[in-house]
């Protein structure tokens, strides 16, 4: 039988990443997300998709450093990006870029494991600097030089603000990045992995993966959150408008997930992110918004928050332009994305599902003339 949307369908084996949606449970590699959210690194963490168990120092040392030194986009790529329409998405820039990227890779026509590791590594480092760099050129600040001597989360808020990151800025940041850097197989990486299992290149891979997540159902969800809120902006008028949206049977971004039918993993540690924050900055009303919403829709809906939900007050909140919340998913999930490529090279058949078909059958063909 036809499932719509392939609900619960095994598509392929994977090592990475295990959703148990009954238990609400989320591991990377064996490690529950807890554990990492609370003692690991976004960096660590990369090299433990990629790599399936956890760096020793020199190895962490090593991954590290390459996720410094290639933070460079090229000259060609950021003049590009200063042609584009001001307008632009930051997702379709993000798309485009990456794309471009592919054809001053120096290991462009490489395709080993070792050279596609290469690659990763470069665009793991790489995406943060364009997302950061659309954001200066479209409102005519300077894209500054990467530093090399700051985390990911940490450079990428130095590039986006040119200040200081501070310490609790950044350590949200890495925080989300744990988060939401791999989900087994979401929309977006499943269309990675498609597009690698055809042997396109890891740049095309990523390049799909990039389109897929910026749907409003996907990665795009959480700019709908923030929206909406921003929208009500008036805490008193939170639940006339979210029982209006119910009543004209419009969905609420952030809730329902395809696998957890409990509460999402993640979305524990984005509350709780999204409270501390909002006391530190004295703006705890978009976490209080949020809450009744939750509550209410949990309720009425028996739907829980997913990941998107409490990431929107909590990237609003740390100054992040609104419609950067999806690139910033974009940038954890390069994490996850590459290590579901490499595994899918590694041991490749070509992913090519059947459809039912419930078309017409036995017409003929008439000359237009006579249509
Ligand atoms: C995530 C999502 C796409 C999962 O989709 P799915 O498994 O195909 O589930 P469906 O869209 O078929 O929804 C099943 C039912 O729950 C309802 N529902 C699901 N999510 C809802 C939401 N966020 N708000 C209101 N109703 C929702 C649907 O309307 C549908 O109701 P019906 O059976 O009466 O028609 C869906 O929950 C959604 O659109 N959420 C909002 C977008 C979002 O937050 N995406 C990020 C996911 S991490």
């Amino acid at each position: 039988m036809v499932k719509a949307g392939l609900e619960d369908i095994v598509a392929g084996t994977s090592s990475i990443c295990n959703v148990d949606g009954k238990e609400g449970r989320l591991i990377y590699q064996g490690y529950d997300i807890h554990d990492l959210a609370e003692h690991s690194t976004f960096e660590e963490v990369v090299y433990l998709l990629w790599f399936g168990r956890m760096p020793n120092k020199s190895e962490l040392e090593a991954i590290d450093k390459g996720l410094k030194t290639n933070r460079k986009i090229h000259d060609d790529v950021v003049k590009a990006m200063r042609g584009f329409p001001k307008d632009a998405l930051p997702m379709e820039v993000l798309r485009t870029a990456v794309s471009m990227l592919s054809m001053y890779d120096p290991d462009d026509r490489e395709e080993g494991i070792e050279a596609n590791i290469r690659k990763a590594t470069r665009l793991t480092a790489q995406v943060p600097t364009v997302v950061a760099y659309w954001d200066n050129i479209r409102t005519g600040k300077e894209c500054l030089a990467p530093r090399e001597d700051l985390s990911i989360a940490g450079n990428f808020l130095y590039m986006l603000t040119g200040k200081e990151p501070d310490e609790l800025a950044t350590k949200s940041i890495d925080v989300a990045l744990i988060l939401h850097a791999d989900h087994e197989l979401n929309a977006s990486t499943f269309a990675a992995r498609v597009a690698a299992s055809t042997l396109s290149d890891f740049h095309s891979a990523i390049t799909a993966a990039i389109g897929t997540l910026k749907g409003k159902l996907h990665g795009g969800a959480n700019q709908e959150v923030i929206e909406m809120l921003l929208k009500i902006k008036d805490p008193a008028k939170t639940m006339p408008h979210v029982k209006k949206m119910i009543e004209e049977h419009k969905k609420i971004s952030g809730f329902g997930h395809r696998v957890y039918k409990t509460e999402d993993p993640r979305a524990t540690h984005l509350r709780k992110m999204s409270e501390e924050l909002g006391k530190v900055k004295n703006e705890l009303k978009w976490f209080e918004m949020s809450r009744e919403i939750e509550q209410f829709i949990l309720k009425e809906k028996g739907l829980y928050a997913n990941v998107d939900f409490y990431s929107a007050s909590v990237y609003y909140m740390l100054g992040i332009p609104t419609d950067l919340f999806t690139p910033v998913f974009a940038i954890s999930r390069m994490s996850g994305w590459s290590a579901h490529v490499l595994e899918q090279y590694q041991d490749n058949r070509l992913i090519r599902p059947r459809a039912e078909y419930v078309g017409a059958n036995n017409l003929k063909y008439a000359p237009v003339s006579s249509r």
